[in-house]
């Protein structure tokens, strides 16, 4: 395996996903009840956008680094905890979704983060030394979800939760067949939880067969969120990327459609910037 998420922390692909998933983090909290959040594929949750491997793609540039204040409240909950994050971490700082889960959710919450790379691991182990909410597994995240699904604190059942699925497509299209496989087998086990798949779109038309098995699994509902910067023609690159939310809290659509819309007008490049947010599927 190659890829390190240090290379593309903060890109526009992070920016859409950790903004979903605060939004997400929101409807859990909502409710006094304790949750559990699974994150299959962690990274080492804490990045430093001056480090090496930012600075040489510079993919941040195209993310974070553009985002203002002020144009839309879930844009500024997200710009707000990256500020949470550098103020503890310092300027350059930029959280990871075990870092944004661990801001986010409560004293009573629980959180598991899994990574399969050592080193990553073994940093996202020092990361979180001090934080008795998260355990990091130093697993496959897929086979995580086998055994963490549905979760328990001790003898105690967590009825609320969430599953955050953020591969790094090396295995390109195949990777969608083992995550819809592991969703729809966790499922289930645990119908009522949330389960968020972040996905890369090169061209958007190679995604159709992804759409329809999406819709078809056993969840109530399917949200579709997503953000191109330029035209889904090129099968070469990464032109946006998009969020699918099974089980998605009631009116999270409504929340994402105006900061989705708001990142198009930024991020988009040339003016190609587009947008979307809305139910695959609806109970
Ligand atoms: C896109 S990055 C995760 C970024 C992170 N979710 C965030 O938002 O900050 C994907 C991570 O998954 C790890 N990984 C790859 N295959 C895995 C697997 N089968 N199980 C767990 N982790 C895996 C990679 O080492 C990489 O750190």
């Amino acid at each position: 395996m190659n890829y390190r998420h240090g290379f593309h922390a903060g890109n526009h692909a992070d920016v859409i996903k950790h903004i979903a998933l605060l939004a997400l983090c929101d409807a859990l909290t909502a409710k006094p009840a304790a949750c559990f959040a699974l994150d299959t594929h962690a990274g080492r949750g804490l990045y430093w956008l001056d480090a090496d491997e930012a600075r040489r793609t510079g993919e941040a540039e195209g993310g974070i680094a553009c985002l203002v204040s002020g144009k839309d409240a879930l844009i500024d909950h997200y710009l707000a905890a990256v500020a949470a994050c550098r103020a503890q971490h310092g300027e350059t700082a930029y959280p990871g979704s075990p870092w944004l889960l661990a801001h986010a959710l409560r004293a009573q919450d629980r959180i598991a983060a899994c990574e399969l790379q050592t080193d990553e691991a073994t940093a996202l182990r020092q990361h979180f030394a001090a934080e008795p909410r998260l355990h990091v597994h130093h697993r496959d995240g897929y086979a995580a979800m086998k055994a963490l699904l549905p979760p328990r604190d001790g003898a105690t059942r967590l009825n609320r939760g969430l599953v955050l699925i953020d591969p790094p497509y090396e295995a390109q299209l195949a990777e969608f067949d083992t995550a819809l496989a592991a969703i729809g087998d966790a499922l289930e086990r645990w119908p009522q939880g949330i389960y968020a798949l972040w996905y890369p779109i090169k061209q958007g038309r190679a995604l159709a067969a992804f759409m329809r098995r999406a819709a078809a699994l056993s969840a109530k509902s399917a949200l579709v969120c997503e953000l191109l910067v330029r035209p889904d023609v090129s099968p070469l690159r990464m032109n946006g990327s998009g969020m699918m939310i099974w089980n998605a809290p009631w009116q999270l659509d409504l929340r994402l459609q105006p900061a989705f819309a708001a990142l198009a007008q930024t991020l988009g490049e040339n003016g190609q910037g587009r947008s979307r947010a809305e139910w695959l599927k609806q109970s």
